[in-house]
């Protein structure tokens, strides 16, 4: 059975209550729960953590290394300024896919770049919640040879 490791980073454990009119009114517990169902439903099996510390998150990656298949990010702030996280997903050589609740490119220029993408297979953002739901799809057809290989 595949493995995924999903890691949401810094501020998203507010998702639902923080600036609705940009990251929407979905809680992180409903987007997990979501998570959960959608990993079952394929037969996956899912370690999700939310971390507010960029080391915890480095940790995690690592950790990782010969026991996680795939690896679905949204490293939040991180995005923009983690050469550290960016290294650990390059060091891991885990299938990654980056995920955005907000369409970071449309956003102030701080937020367009990000550090950690090129780390990964590609990214999705600016979809809402849903942004997790296409991120997991993406990440299920790469670990199967389907998509981007
Ligand atoms: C975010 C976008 C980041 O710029 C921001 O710092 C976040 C959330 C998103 O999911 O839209 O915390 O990653």
């Amino acid at each position: 059975m595949a493995k995924i490791l999903v890691i949401h980073g810094p501020n998203l454990n507010l998702l639902g209550k923080r600036e609705p009119q940009v990251y929407g009114n979905v809680s992180l517990e409903e987007i997990d729960r979501q998570i959960q169902q959608w990993a079952s439903a394929h037969a996956w099996q899912v370690e999700i953590h939310q971390c507010n510390h960029e080391g915890r998150i480095v940790d995690l990656i690592g950790a990782a290394i010969g026991g996680v298949d795939g690896i679905l990010i949204n490293p939040a702030a991180y995005t923009h300024t983690s050469v550290a996280i960016r290294d650990a997903l390059s060091a891991a050589a885990i299938p990654a896919v980056e995920v955005h609740v907000s369409n970071i490119h449309s956003r102030e220029p701080f937020r367009q770049h990000s550090l950690t993408a090129a780390a990964c297979r590609g990214q999705i953002c600016g979809f809402g919640a849903d942004s997790y739901r296409l991120g997991m799809e993406a990440l299920l057809r790469l670990l199967a040879g389907g998509a981007g290989t």
